[in-house]
């Protein structure tokens, strides 16, 4: 597979492609990528733009009050963002009565650009220990240090571990949010597997990641986010506060939900899914409708490519992010449209490769007058959506 997120400027252009094939680790429970790609390659022009979403803002307000109410956000709080992209979630913050000052950290320097535009002050790097010496030295100790949806982003996750101990306050938390593998597996969320996720996190596992770490697990929130995302918070062991009793039930009901069953439903579900959405639009193309994507996602890649299914089959796919028009999905080549073409001349159908957005998605384009389009929704099960 290419990465999944490394659009092309046109269909000449040739891909790199590399295996990807998903293990799991017998001793600590955790699933990770067998080989993973140089990030340099992956992160340094980037394509990720976070959208700006309803549910994602009710995300963020969730997130904030939780923190503040379990009292996470202490009054003063310096705040520092791992993978802050163009500092969305850190806007949301900064003007909470808790935070004295927010500071962003992401290695593109694309989405660094469009963060100090917003007023966010922000470092291009990726994240160790290095930079957290730097930022230590600056700003001083932080009392949060958030990470959404990127420590699974790095084939070496103790070196941001590393860079979070030698950053925080003493009686400082880090929050980590990720995807939750037990959501991905129970969903049948394959298109969730690509070069970009090395790693599927699991409590188990990362309990021992944060142990190995001088770190240990308080609090753990699951939330709807992204198909199911699970967020971590974790002190200072030297700190002592006790866990939340969420840890013993969450990690209760893991162990129970995990075994070999559901892995080898997970593989059997992936390819009853495929074989359906292949087969749909294989249909749609012989009955002469039309079709074209919804979601310029890295998912989308994954799911597009693994069926085999190009640009011959869907055309277009209409995605928010202007950086992506004019570009080409990975290997199967179909071309990035605004998404204002969702309204104007729609198709007959669309793919629905941005499905964790799907009810503001299709609430958005009939509220823009396209009574026409069907949505086919992959995951968690094939459906068709009038
Ligand atoms: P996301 O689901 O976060 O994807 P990934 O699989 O890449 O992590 O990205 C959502 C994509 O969908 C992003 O490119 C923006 C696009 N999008 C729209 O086009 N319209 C919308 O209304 C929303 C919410 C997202």
């Amino acid at each position: 597979m290419p990465p999944a997120n490394s659009f092309k400027s046109s269909r000449a252009e040739e891909e790199q492609c590399y295996p990807l094939v998903l293990e799991l680790c017998q001793k600590c429970g955790n699933l990770q990528l067998q080989y993973c790609v140089d990030e340099k390659e992956l992160f340094n022009q980037y394509f990720y733009i976070t959208p700006d979403s309803p549910s994602l803002r009710s995300h963020y307000e969730f997130l904030v009050r939780y923190m503040f109410d379990e009292t996470y956000l202490a009054p003063d709080s310096f705040v520092v963002e791992i993978g802050s992209n163009i500092g969305r979630f850190l806007l949301h913050l900064k003007d909470n009565p808790g935070v004295r000052r927010v500071l962003g950290v992401d290695p593109a320097q694309n989405v660094c650009a469009l963060a100090r535009k917003e007023g966010i002050e922000t470092i291009c790097a990726f994240f160790d220990g290095a930079v957290a010496d730097v930022i230590s030295r600056e700003h001083g100790p932080a009392q949060i240090i958030v990470a959404r949806h990127c420590c699974a982003h790095n084939k070496n996750p103790h070196l941001i571990l590393k860079g979070v101990h030698n950053l925080l306050a003493d009686d400082g938390y880090f929050v980590m949010e990720n995807a939750y593998a037990l959501n991905t597996l129970q969903n049948n969320e394959f298109d969730q597997i690509y070069h970009e996720h090395m790693f599927y996190y699991m409590i188990r596992s990362v309990q021992k990641l944060f142990e190995l770490n001088d770190l240990s697990l308080v609090d753990i929130a699951i939330v709807p986010i992204h198909g199911g995302s699970i967020i971590f918070f974790a002190q200072k062991k030297k700190k002592g506060r006790a866990a939340n009793p969420s840890v013993e039930t969450y990690s209760r009901i893991e162990a129970e939900l995990m075994g070999d069953g559901l892995l080898r439903d997970f593989v059997d579900n992936t390819e009853n899914i495929g074989n359906r959405v292949k087969e749909i639009v294989t249909d749609v193309n012989n009955n002469k409708k039309s079709i074209w994507a919804y979601g310029a996602t890295a998912k989308g890649s994954t799911l597009l490519n693994y069926l085999k299914i190009d640009y011959h089959e869907i055309p277009y796919c209409v995605d928010s992010t202007s950086i992506k028009h004019g570009k080409f999905l990975p290997m199967a080549n179909i071309e990035i449209v605004p998404e204002e073409y969702a309204w104007s001349e729609p198709p007959d159908y669309f793919l629905l490769t941005a499905w964790n957005y799907k009810t503001e998605i299709i609430s958005k384009v009939r509220s823009k007058g396209n009574s026409k389009s069907r949505f086919i929704v992959p995951i968690p099960q094939v459906t068709i959506e009038e």
